[in-house]
């Protein structure tokens, strides 16, 4: 193989925003040597990346992020020179219900990647160690203003407890350790891929299927969406041009409730299903709120549109046009990872690697 100029370690790179990461850094950069380390849990499919995983820059290991042994042997094996880490437990309906999975995985798992970095990057080489964060750490917005890099963490679920934490320790090895690390904090992505247990996938499978659309509260919390291709991009342009120790916020200024969001969702899918705009309106059903709900998100990411001259390019009129003809047109991989038949099919391919 050709000597590659980056040994670039992406971790979560089987699930939704990673995967799409992963395909841009593996095409756009031959001569970067693209490593997936994934656990394959229920929200990893390396399905997701079928179109790539024959690449000559591309490997993947499936390896827990916990697993300090394991993450030190791919480090090696690979000579590991940058690290963007996405893995975590993401979804925040699930952190309500089993927290620990999250402190786990989210607070150890990062915990046991920086201290694995620090080991290995003693040399006087190129080193990076990029954390992939949410808006969520920053908590809950009323009506007015947007969250800068300079607002304050206050987390309200479990999840963004976890994530917050770990944003904490990337820091912290920054000043403490030396480490060159940079984060970056995202707003709510969508897009191709994503599990249906969020909320897009999951209404828009629903209303094909004719089922109930359960909207929680009122519908009133606010979620500034941003198309996934858009944050990859957004990420690769901050791993090659960020300023080392330095915090980004993305987001597409692109704020909807979710009422209005679940009735452009039902005007779309009709219309591409060729029913009549409106028809699965009487889907939506009103039940019981999330606990600790945040009400409104939204980012103001003018640091990076200034500084690194990052703008979103798929509009949303665009990126949800695309979504849900996505989605409506890969049935076979919605069956699949609702019926979990991928992760026995996709365990046998990969155990013994
Ligand atoms: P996802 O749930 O789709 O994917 C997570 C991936 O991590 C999966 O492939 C899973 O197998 C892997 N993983 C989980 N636990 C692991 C472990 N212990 N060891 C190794 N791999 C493990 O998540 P996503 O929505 O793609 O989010 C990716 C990252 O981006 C997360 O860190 C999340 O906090 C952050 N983020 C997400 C959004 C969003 O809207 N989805 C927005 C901002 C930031
Ligand atoms: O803001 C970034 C975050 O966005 C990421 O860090 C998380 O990983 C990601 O899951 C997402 O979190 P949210 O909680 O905002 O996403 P979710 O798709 O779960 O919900 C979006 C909104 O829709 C939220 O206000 C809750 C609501 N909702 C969600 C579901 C699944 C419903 O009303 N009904 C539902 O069934």
């Amino acid at each position: 193989m050709q000597t590659m100029e980056r040994k670039i370690l992406i971790t979560g790179g089987a699930g939704f925003i990673g995967s799409h990461l992963v395909r841009l850094m593996v095409n756009r950069y031959p001569n970067y040597l693209i490593v997936n380390l994934d656990a394959l849990t229920y929200a990893g499919n390396p399905a997701n990346l079928r179109d790539i995983e024959e690449a000559a820059n591309y490997r993947f290991e499936r390896v827990d992020i916990c697993d300090v042994e394991a993450v030190r042997e791919v480090f090696e094996r690979h000579a590991i020179d940058s690290v963007i880490h996405l893995a975590a437990e993401s979804h925040v309906d699930r952190s309500i219900d089993d927290p620990f999975a999250f402190a786990r995985t989210n607070v150890l798992g990062t915990l046991t990647l920086l201290q694995v970095a620090k080991e290995r990057w003693t040399d006087d080489a190129q080193h990076l160690f990029y954390h992939v964060s949410t808006d969520e750490v920053y908590g809950s917005l009323g009506a007015e203003g947007a969250f800068t890099e300079s607002s304050r963490y206050e987390p309200h679920s479990p999840y963004s407890a976890s994530k917050a934490s770990s944003d904490h320790f990337v820091r912290a090895f920054h000043d403490t350790f030396g480490l060159p690390t940079v984060i970056s904090n995202c707003s709510n992505n969508y897009g191709p891929y994503q599990f249906p247990e969020k909320l897009i996938p999951l209404f828009i499978n629903n209303i094909r299927e004719r089922r109930a659309l359960p909207v929680y509260g009122r519908g009133e919390n606010v979620r500034d969406w941003l198309y996934v291709e858009d944050h990859a991009r957004a990420i690769d342009l901050i791993f090659h041009r960020g300023r080392v120790g330095e915090t980004y916020n993305i987001g597409g200024s692109n704020e909807w409730r979710n009422i209005d969001l679940v009735r452009l969702l039902v005007a779309t899918t009709d219309r591409l299903l060729g029913r009549a705009e409106g028809e699965d309106d009487n889907l939506i059903t009103f039940v019981r709120d999330r606990a600790g709900h945040d009400l409104r998100y939204a980012i103001d990411s003018t640091k990076l549109r200034e500084e690194l001259g990052w703008h979103p390019e798929v509009s949303f009129e665009e990126g949800i046009e695309r979504t849900v003809r996505w989605y409506l047109h890969n049935d076979e991989w919605l069956t699949a990872v609702t019926s979990g038949e991928y992760r026995n099919y996709y365990s046998r391919m990969y155990d013994g690697r």
